[in-house]
């Protein structure tokens, strides 16, 4: 069996400082990278940032500043966001990298030398704030502006010599690898636009471009510059050694289970990627999940509209784990997002500090007084015990499967679900009421720490720096983590020590 499992996020734009749009891309992927590790596979989880292109050059001009230095400053605070968001990526790629560059020159001779790509000329619309080019009916006149009408970024007219693409020569091709592989494109309603788009007719692709010169060298023509999108896109090969396809991580990790996306860059990952790889005669990645938009009021949050909500002064102000939980919980996965700090709060209050805190809290202060800082022993479960415990096996293949169709409001749902079940099941079994039936007021007790210990597996990938506060209870560390352990209903050892725990959320106060 291949346990091995390669999952990406976008390659951000250091154009301005991240958001949380970047977050939540970035937050998801965690999730499935640590969901992943705790199924036993050998996880690569990557991030970056896109430096090149007209976009960043344009920015860094605005600045004053040399593109590459303007790069390294901005690259500079997604990484340390990456590590704000305690994100477990095993690598975080810069496009202006050498072993990058390396690998998109050694990508361009590929298709150069497979007659893929032919020089011509371009003229057409194209937006630089989105590296795209767009055709007549893709865009629209708004107060005079000509704007994207998918993206309401302005595009501005461009005429020039550029090298194509035979993109249209892969349209059925294409075609054919969606049908081949329904799964390739999610969520369904995404993978439908694709299709409708991909089926109304593929026009060659301009993949260089020479009126400016921040980019890597089109390797035969040194007035060019390649494409940004086919520069970037290029990242995920290079990050795991490409081109040299013998190496282990290559061998281990292409192609790539999972490019997690926002929808707005769906065509570029969904129809450009693949087809460049198969005109490259490589393999094209098995997934690619374009997940809906956080809103700021009805608008895409978006660095160019300037509507942004920023992730450091939300951790700074609620924690960390808070917001995990609620951009994982409270945005419908796939569908766009409205996000605010009253729904955070409720969220904390609720979820977090009452249903999960609290059953923690009160579970082990009553084991405490009651029976000692150990695991209490027990004879038979009853049938109400077993109940509750069994959910877990019940719902266990569920959970898996609706992971790896990236269905995260399945998981959510059934957490917030079984949270609710334990604290009913501590309450309505009154174990401070058994104090003459020691066998019984144990059995509580231990059927209540076994659910702790499933649900905080079960929020380690949500929430890992709580669940492992929480799971150091009984003394398990984030190595010692199985999913799999769900399924034990005496995983925990009669007399075994146990720890105590401190407040695991703090209640917002108005
Ligand atoms: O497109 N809601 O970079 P980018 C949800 N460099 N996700 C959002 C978001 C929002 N409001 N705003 C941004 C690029 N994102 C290219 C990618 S990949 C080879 C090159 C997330 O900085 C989402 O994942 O514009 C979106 O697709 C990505 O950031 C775009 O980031
Ligand atoms: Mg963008």
């Amino acid at each position: 069996m291949d346990k091995n499992f390669y999952i990406t996020t976008p390659i951000y734009y250091p154009s301005a400082k991240p958001h949380m749009g970047h977050a939540y891309s970035s937050i998801v992927a965690d999730f499935f990278a640590r969901f992943k590790r705790i199924q036993g596979y050998n996880v690569f989880f990557l991030t970056g940032t896109d430096e090149h292109g007209q976009k960043i050059q344009r920015a860094a001009e605005k600045q004053n500043k040399d593109p590459k230095e303007f790069c390294d400053e901005i690259s500079k605070t997604f990484k340390d966001l990456s590590t704000l968001l305690n994100l477990s990526n095993n690598d975080f790629i810069r496009t202006t990298e050498k072993r990058h560059h390396k690998s998109v020159d050694h990508l361009w001779k590929i298709l150069e030398k497979k007659k893929e790509i032919y020089l011509s000329k371009y003229s057409g619309w194209y937006s630089v704030s989105d590296e795209a080019f767009y055709s007549e009916d893709e865009i629209e006149d708004i107060d005079g502006n000509k704007v994207s009408k998918s993206s309401g970024s302005q595009v501005e007219w461009l005429e020039e010599e550029s090298f194509f693409f035979k993109l249209s020569k892969w349209q059925k091709p294409l075609l054919k690898f969606y049908s081949e592989n329904p799964n390739f494109i999610l969520p369904e309603t995404r993978k439908n636009e694709v299709i409708s788009f991909v089926k109304s007719g593929l026009k060659d692709l301009s993949v260089s471009r020479k009126s400016f010169s921040w980019g890597i060298k089109v390797p035969s023509n040194k007035d060019h510059v390649i494409y940004v999108w086919l520069d970037a896109l290029t990242n995920y090969l290079s990050a795991i050694n490409y081109p040299n396809e013998d190496n282990d991580l290559y061998k281990k990790f292409w192609p790539a289970n999972l490019h997690l996306i926002g929808k707005d860059i769906l065509r570029f990952h969904a129809v450009y990627w693949p087809a460049f790889l198969l005109a490259a005669g490589i393999k094209p990645p098995l997934r690619v999940y374009g997940h809906g938009w956080i809103l700021s009021g009805e608008q895409k949050m978006s660095k160019s509209k300037g509507n942004i909500l920023d992730p450091i002064e939300i951790i700074n102000n609620y924690g960390l784990d808070p917001l995990r939980y609620y951009l994982l919980k409270e945005v419908s996965f796939g569908n766009d997002g409205n996000i605010s700090k009253e729904k955070l709060e409720s969220c904390i209050n609720s979820d977090l500090a009452n249903n999960y805190g609290n059953l923690c809290q009160r579970v082990i202060s009553f084991c405490e007084k009651n029976i000692g800082l150990k695991i209490p022993q027990i004879n038979e479960f009853e049938a109400e015990d077993l109940q509750i415990l069994d959910n877990y096996k019940n719902s266990f293949e569920d959970l898996k499967i609706h992971i790896d169709n990236q269905n995260i409001n399945f998981y959510l749902n059934f957490i917030v679900e079984q949270l609710f079940k334990a604290n009913k099941y501590f309450n309505d079994q009154e174990p401070w009421k058994k104090k003459d039936n020691r066998i019984r007021l144990n059995t509580i007790v231990y059927v209540s720490m076994e659910i702790i210990r499933k649900i905080s597996i079960l929020l380690y990938p949500i929430i890992p720096e709580t669940a492992l506060k929480a799971l150091k209870i009984f003394n398990i560390e984030e190595k010692d983590i199985e999913f799999a352990t769900i399924l034990n209903n005496k995983y925990l050892f009669s007399e075994d020590k146990i720890n105590k725990i401190g407040i695991l959320f703090n209640k917002v106060t108005k």
